[in-house]
């Protein structure tokens, strides 16, 4: 069931659900999470059934800031106090070594854990009572079924998950982008999943070069990560390769989300047609609802012009490469 996140008493009942070791999904202002309270092995569980998660991939813990974040982790690097001081709350996640004897199932059962402070005003109050009633932290993923395109409204957490789960509703997400996740667990940070802080913003605070990781390297197709993934077979294409075989014939049940003027075809075979903003921010917000969209009115291709490769669109290409089956540049 879906509650108004603005409302104090459904923020108590969520905070209760939560203490009693239930789940909820909760808005962040990256995507929506399912949460769990993180000291709970046992509540963690649920998430991983919930999601269809292997076990052993690690959960992202939520907390309200820095003095909560150092009852889950210990050896916390210059580094890492540079950026969480910088930028928390918000879209930062930081992966340091886990404290001894906490959160083993939230971590994967890994030696480290990713902590990050949502900055969305309907997640803080959900901690700060959670808090009250003696939760720490919770582990949050992305509250989609395990590959899937992650939520960006509490509808879509319905949509994926059930109406018998407690959403509290936050409205759109106003990123529509996981979080940047860097490592600060080993000597020199890495980016291991680029997000709308950028590498440069994150460089500039850490005082060095992020090192570089699989998730931003360039895959070749057929070894791409399936996820983030519509139904929909989705295809990524270059500006001039789009426009190359769009007067070719076209299949039927094709979606388009191009920057590219494709008006003037649209009578023929009628695709469904939509322009990508040529703003990052605009494109972030709406990208995973534009997915869904087109998945819900039962296209069977999606075709997307791939952006170009500037350092701002690196979330976005990130996304867009990991939800594809095909890219032609
Ligand atoms: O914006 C976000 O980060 C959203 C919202 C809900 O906060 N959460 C999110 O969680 O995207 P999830 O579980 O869908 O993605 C978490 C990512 C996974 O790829 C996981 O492998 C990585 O974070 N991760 C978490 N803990 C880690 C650890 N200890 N070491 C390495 N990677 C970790
Ligand atoms: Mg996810």
């Amino acid at each position: 069931m879906i509650l108004d996140g603005r409302e104090e008493k459904n923020i108590r009942r969520a905070a209760e659900t939560l203490a009693a070791g239930e789940l909820i999904g909760l808005p962040t202002e990256t995507v929506y999470g399912l949460g769990a309270r993180a000291d709970q092995d046992k509540a963690v569980a649920r998430v991983f059934a919930a999601k269809g998660r292997p076990a052993d991939h690690p959960l992202i813990v939520h907390v309200l800031g820095r003095e909560d974040a150092e009852r889950f982790a210990e050896g916390v690097t210059e580094v890492a106090q540079r950026l969480m001081d910088a930028f928390w709350p918000g879209p930062l996640t930081v992966i340091l070594r886990r404290a001894s004897g906490v959160a083993a199932a939230a971590a994967g059962g890994q030696s480290t854990i990713g902590l990050r402070s949502p900055s969305h005003p309907v997640a803080r109050a959900l901690l700060g009572a959670a808090r009250e009633l003696g939760v720490d932290g919770v582990a949050a993923p992305s509250a989609n079924r395990f590959g899937h395109v992650s939520p960006t409204t509490a509808h879509h957490v319905a949509e994926e998950l059930g109406d018998s789960l407690l959403i509290l509703d936050g409205g759109e997400c106003e990123l529509g982008i996981e979080s940047s996740i860097v490592d600060c667990s080993r000597a020199d940070p890495a980016l291991l999943r680029p997000g709308m802080l950028s590498r440069a913003q994150i460089e500039s605070v850490a005082g060095l070069p992020l090192r570089q990781s699989d998730a931003s390297a360039p895959r070749a197709p057929g070894t791409l990560d399936s996820h983030y993934a519509p139904r929909a077979r989705v295809r990524l294409f270059s500006e001039k390769a789009l426009l190359a075989r769009w007067a070719e014939d076209l299949p039927s049940g094709l979606a388009v989300y191009a920057r590219a003027d494709l008006i003037g075809r649209a009578d023929s075979l009628s695709p469904r047609l939509r322009r990508m903003p040529a703003d990052v921010r605009e494109t972030a917000r709406e990208l995973f609802a534009v997915l869904r969209e087109f998945d819900a009115a039962g296209m069977q291709e999606i075709w997307v012009e791939l952006p170009p490769p500037a350092p701002e669109w690196e979330a976005v290409r990130d996304r867009l490469l990991r939800a594809a089956s095909a890219v032609s540049e």
